[in-house]
């Protein structure tokens, strides 16, 4: 582990605050809020995640609505890349393809409008956080289903127990801190 990646942990961590009993009892929230608030720290996290897969390595940024836009969208201006929102069901105006995943009780779906990459566009895919692993895997589904190459996949903070970066399996999960 290098020194940058322990200042980043270390920094994501001092940004969020837990929230116990929400959204509902016996979950304890991880809310980076703070994070996005503080402009340094949110510019150092930033620029590490783009240090980490190198300038030039994607071609555009795909931000998981909706904590992953925040994400999403600096990373872009800071590259000089574009954002392709990958949305909740039923947001999107025009033809689009849909992954649905499981949530503790019933479903949920993301979209992605067909024509939203060119073909084999390289798609750095990003979210706040990685629980079980349900919402990232319908979103990286959705990039090359949409004819995207992925070239690779952070978040902010990931939550070991909950196992997501083994479903993830065999893809690779960045992650500037894990709890
Ligand atoms: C949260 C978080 C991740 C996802 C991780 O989003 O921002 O996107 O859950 O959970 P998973 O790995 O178990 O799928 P959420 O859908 O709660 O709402 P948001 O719109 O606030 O991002
Ligand atoms: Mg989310």
């Amino acid at each position: 582990m290098t020194d940058q990646h322990t200042d980043l942990a270390a920094i994501v961590e001092s940004g969020t605050v837990d929230v116990p009993d929400f959204p509902k009892p016996g979950v304890v929230f991880k809310d980076l809020m703070p994070l996005f608030a503080d402009g340094p720290a949110f510019r150092q996290v930033i620029d590490g995640i783009i240090a980490h897969h190198g300038e030039g390595s994607f071609d555009v940024v795909a931000g998981v609505e909706a904590r992953g836009f925040v994400v999403a969208a600096a990373i872009a201006y800071a590259t000089g890349t574009g954002v392709v929102p990958v949305r909740k069901a039923g947001k999107l105006p025009r033809k689009a393809l849909s992954a649905s995943y499981e949530l503790e009780y019933g479903e949920a779906a993301l979209e992605v409008h067909e024509d939203a990459f060119i073909a084999g566009q390289r798609v750095l895919v990003v979210d706040d956080v990685l629980a079980t692993g349900g919402t990232a895997a319908a979103a990286l589904e959705l990039v090359e289903r949409a004819g995207g190459t992925v070239a690779g996949f952070t978040v902010l903070m990931e939550l070991a127990f909950l196992k997501g970066r083994e479903r993830l399996s065999p893809r690779t999960v960045h992650a500037l801190l894990t709890v």
